[in-house]
């Protein structure tokens, strides 16, 4: 048993474990942060994904230990982001959750992806999700969603000017806490 300091969601999280513990373990059973699935455990279905520095990551597949000094955002802690908040309301709105398991960790990747436009063209986000698996929708209605997010996006770009600071953004939805956005789509816990 070791005791570790970890940030999670904006806040400093202390936790008494076993180093090696996976961090999707530490999440969902230390600090009930069940938002974050677990399917495979072996890096295969991206149920687990959560940010680390802003990126996502498999949290079954990385001892806690090893995440000591990152940033660690779970779906939870992506409340208030206008880009997850929109995702939110076009899966709902599109069907793009059936069963729910594989959502969190999708929506977690695609706002990651709409945080950084540079790196993805419109009509390319879905290749973001090429380490999430769904076993319902068949994709179609996620890249639904994914349309219709990108051109709100597009045409608030257009109306607004530039797009708000991507930092700011991602502060203000740390600070929010618990997604409320999550009440739109159904997940299980
Ligand atoms: S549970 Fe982590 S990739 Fe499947
Ligand atoms: S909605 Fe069931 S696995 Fe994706």
């Amino acid at each position: 048993m070791n005791n570790l300091s970890l940030s999670i969601n904006g806040q400093l999280q202390r936790v008494a474990c076993d180093p090696l513990t996976p961090l999707a373990d530490v999440l969902r059973d230390g600090l009930r942060l069940t938002g974050t699935k677990i399917g495979c455990r072996t890096g295969e279905c991206g149920a687990c994904t959560v940010l680390l520095d802003g990126e996502p990551v498999l949290s079954c597949l990385l001892p806690v230990a090893a995440v000591q000094d990152a940033k660690i955002q779970t779906v939870e802690g992506l409340a208030g982001d206008p880009r997850f908040e929109a995702l939110a309301s076009a899966m709902d709105a599109c069907g793009g959750a059936q069963c729910g398991y594989c959502t969190p960790g999708i929506m977690v990747t695609l706002t990651a992806a709409l945080r950084q436009p540079d790196r993805f063209a419109p009509g390319e986000y879905e290749a973001a999700l090429k380490n999430n698996l769904c076993r319902c929708t068949g994709y179609r209605a996620i890249r639904e969603a994914i349309a219709q997010v990108t051109a709100g996006l597009q045409s608030q770009e257009m109306t607004a000017g530039p797009a708000r600071n991507s930092t700011a953004t991602s502060e203000g939805a740390e600070a929010l806490g618990q997604a409320d956005a999550l009440g739109k789509v159904a997940i299980p816990r």
